[in-house]
């Protein structure tokens, strides 16, 4: 672990002078079973990187077999429940590894092999994380798809990579609502042929349909033993696949392989949170995105650390939860999204002062850039000026966090990421894809790859080395603008393409325009975000219907279910405006630059607008908006 300042220096210099020696001396750390043959091969300029060359490992004997012999009697996984009357479960990693075994004998009995696909849609229960490690045991490719995806977006993940197995569960709780998960998956699975078995898990006890592949989780767990040998991994095998929004409509499911995404994100998470033995690590994401992944599931346990799962959510029974299972499990390193910040923020403090959080250590940020406000809030509410704050940048293609402070071991600045972490080289480019030097404002991009570094899109290598690396040969194109400040450290700005962050969920316009576009009453919708004092940024529709006469507040509501039943109820767009027409180029490409400006209200901000075809309806909004 790094414990200063200098050593924060001494292994980014030698990261950068020799990073093949340096990442190698950290993979030695681990448990393998057959060591790399070279460490790192790579070549940006026809995208392929592989690590750990010829490694041979399964991550779930560094999760768990190797933390048997020193610490069987370790909480692995801390589970509070939904509702605060149900009993938390402290899993040891002794009972974990048990566990894990089992339910991996349980996929094998269904018949579930090595390379395989295996979707799950799962609430958030120990059985999750259980399942996940059970695929990764047996070598099968596990593709998590967050429960609160709709049928038609579960269904397109599954066929996407023809998964063989779906794991899910008769509904999961969520605040005061139940959702009815295995209704939403029998409605999937009617278009998803390459599924022969669905396991359910036993969550709500509510009433569900039984069909011919289904089978009850739990009785078939009773007729399988827990010895289960792991699984021989190349480092390169995919290990999952993890779907993300793009600026097009399908969504990309992002390959991570065994071994380099194990080294890193275990890396990471030792050096950015300072994870002690005996703390208590609550990381609030939802496994069904890439931080429950790498920082719920695999970086806490590969380390041996208690991580704790949280089903519920931070308004149930009150706005207090968070604070309450803080106090309650005396959490000390506790890690969110600045959206939940800004939520809670607008809620007397006196619900955060009411209980005890001297235990807190370490406070973390994810998944969008932390406001001014937010920030000094966690700090001075949540951490009593006495908790350093990493305001960790990374991505699902990342796999793990690239830009960070180390808790306590090299300087914070409010807003600001600050430093990538050693053996990332982060640049900034200028349009022309020139990199600036020094203090600056331009794309984020970077120079040489990380362990966890995504290999591929599933299915779609030609989409992988476009999206990523064609934009600027040479580097990764991470898709964010930054600025840095004179002693280098960086702060992201936000997206520069169509993806917009919306209460710190990645969500591509188009896939959201193509739902809008249903319609049978819409000719072409234009969506794109605009600043929002609590989700960071809400959505906007511009939408030209085939009828002006229509009764847009029926169009609205229509326009809004399509988007949750193509989607989920994540990407239902804020506002949506009627109106005639779309500010065009020449060439009848829509100026979302102009329709971004006047959805946030800054009408006198439109820069040149000569280019477009039809300047009156630009006219036409300000007057709808105003
Ligand atoms: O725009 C950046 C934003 O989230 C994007 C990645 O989203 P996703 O793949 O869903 O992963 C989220 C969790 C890692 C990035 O391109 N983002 C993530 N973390 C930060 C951030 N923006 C600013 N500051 C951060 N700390």
């Amino acid at each position: 672990m790094i414990k200063s300042l200098s050593e924060f220096k001494q292994a980014s210099a030698q990261a950068k002078e020799n990073p093949d020696g340096f990442w190698s001396e950290v993979a030695s750390e681990f448990q393998w079973k057959a060591p790399w043959k070279q460490t790192l091969d790579f070549d940006f300029s026809n995208p392929e990187v592989k690590w750990f060359v010829g490694g041979k490992l399964n991550i779930t004997e560094n999760c768990l077999d190797r933390h048997l012999a020193t610490q069987p009697n370790k909480t692995a996984i801390l589970f509070e429940p939904n509702d605060p009357a149900e009993a938390a479960q402290h899993i040891t990693y002794k009972e974990l590894h048990k566990r894990v075994c089992q339910t991996a004998n349980m996929l094998k009995a269904n018949g579930a092999k090595k390379g395989d696909r295996i979707c799950i849609y799962m609430p958030m229960v120990p059985e999750l994380a259980i399942a996940v490690l059970a695929c990764a045991r047996i070598g099968a490719i596990h593709s998590v798809v967050f429960a609160g995806f709709s049928a038609t977006a579960l269904a397109a993940r599954i066929n996407d990579a023809s998964c063989s197995m779906l794991l899910t569960a008769d509904g999961g709780f969520r605040g005061a609502k139940t959702i009815a998960l295995k209704e939403i998956a029998d409605e999937a699975l009617v278009s998803c042929s390459t599924v022969n078995c669905c396991l359910v898990l036993q969550r709500t006890q509510q009433v569900v349909q039984w069909n011919s592949i289904d089978k009850w989780w739990h009785e078939e767990l009773e007729k399988v033993d827990d010895n289960c040998p792991a699984e021989v991994m190349d480092s390169e095998d995919p290990l999952f696949i993890l779907y993300t929004s793009g600026s097009t409509g399908k969504p990309k499911g992002m390959v991570h392989t065994c071994g380099g995404y194990m080294v890193y994100t275990a890396y990471t998470f030792k050096n950015v949170f300072q994870c002690q033995p005996n703390d208590v690590y609550w990381c609030t994401a939802d496994i069904g995105w890439i931080t429950g992944h790498s920082y719920i599931v695999y970086g806490p346990l590969v380390n041996g650390a208690t991580t704790v799962m949280f089903e519920g959510v931070p308004s149930y029974p009150a706005f207090d939860r968070f604070w309450e299972v803080c106090a309650k499990h005396k959490i000390t390193h506790f890690y969110t999204a600045p959206t939940a910040i800004r939520a809670l923020e607008k809620h007397p403090t006196s619900l955060v002062e009411k209980h005890d959080l001297s235990s807190l250590k370490v406070l973390g940020s994810v998944g969008e850039p932390i406001n001014a406000e937010a920030w000094h809030w966690y700090d001075e509410h949540v951490g009593k000026h006495n908790c350093p704050i990493v305001d960790t940048w990374w991505q699902t293609e990342t796999g793990g966090i690239l830009i960070s402070s180390l808790a306590g071991v090299t300087p914070q600045k409010p807003t600001f990421a600050t430093l990538p972490m050693p053996g990332v080289q982060v640049v900034l480019l200028n349009n022309e894809g020139d990199e600036i030097e020094g203090e600056g404002e331009g794309i984020l991009a970077i120079k040489h790859p990380w362990p966890s570094i995504a290999r591929t899109i599933w299915g779609d290598h030609e989409r992988y080395k476009n999206v990523y690396f064609s934009a600027y040969p040479g580097y990764y194109f991470a898709g964010d603008g930054a600025l840095r400040d004179a002693e280098g450290n960086y702060r992201i700005t936000g997206r520069v393409d169509d993806v917009v962050i919306v209460s710190g969920h990645n969500l591509g316009t188009a896939p959201i325009e193509n739902a809008i576009n249903e319609h049978p009453e819409v000719v072409e919708s234009a969506v794109v975000g605009y600043p929002h004092d609590i989700k960071g940024n809400a959505l906007c529709t511009y939408v030209i219907v085939r009828d002006m006469g229509v009764d847009s507040s029926i169009i609205e509501k229509e326009i809004r279910e399509e988007v949750a039943k193509t989607i989920g109820p994540i990407a239902k767009p804020d506002r949506i405006l009627v109106v005639s027409g779309l500010p065009k180029t020449r060439s009848g490409k829509i100026m979302r630059r102009i329709l971004r400006k006047l959805a946030a209200g800054e009408h006198d901000q439109l820069g040149d607008i000569s280019t477009l075809l039809n300047p009156e309806i630009v006219e036409e909004i300000k007057r709808q908006n105003s």
